[in-house]
């Protein structure tokens, strides 16, 4: 899998006026009509027996320089929502980070245990995009890189 690239994404959640979340690099599309996401969350997380409780949870699709907030939102003992994090409740009072390139409001579809993992499916609701998007966060090879802007790679071309 260290040779498999990953988008980075935290999927969040509030839950009884509490946030929750963690960092993800399990999270895909699975259907367009209807438009279902997935993540996997090991059944051992700690954040997994609240995130559970949630009707609805939200993906935020990371973009590069966004290392740090990977990085607090997969560390356990962090109050993975206090400053430095910055956050607003968005659609359905899903708590939203500041900065993600897009996010999802989804509502839960399904969620089913596969091995040690619960397979999490949600029925995107509400999709909010930057208009500048930056590069994506990648995860790759143990490590966060990125990939080269299209534009960059036009100037390098010309
Ligand atoms: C880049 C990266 C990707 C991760 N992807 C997943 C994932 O897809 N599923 C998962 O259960 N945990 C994943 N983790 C670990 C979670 O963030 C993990 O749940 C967390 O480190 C432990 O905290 P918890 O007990 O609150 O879950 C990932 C961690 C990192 C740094």
């Amino acid at each position: 899998m260290r040779h498999h690239p990953a988008g980075v994404v935290v999927i969040t959640a509030d839950v009884g006026g509490r946030p929750v979340g963690l960092t993800a690099t399990s999270f895909t599309s699975v259907s367009l009509h209807p438009p279902l996401v997935s993540f996997y969350v090991a059944d051992s997380s700690t954040t997994w027996p609240t995130l559970r409780r949630a009707g609805v949870f939200g993906v935020q699709l990371l973009g590069a320089g966004q290392e740090d907030v990977a990085t607090r939102f997969a560390s356990r003992g962090a109050d993975r929502f206090a400053p430095p994090t910055v956050w607003s409740p968005g659609p359905d009072g899903v708590p939203l980070l500041d900065g993600a390139v897009a996010h999802l409001v989804c509502a839960r579809h399904d969620a089913r245990m596969v091995g040690d993992h619960w397979l999490v499916i949600g029925e995107v609701t509400h999709t909010l995009v930057l208009a500048d998007p930056r590069p994506p966060l990648l995860y790759h090879r143990g490590g966060f890189t990125t990939v080269a802007s299209r534009e960059a790679e036009h100037h390098r071309e010309r």
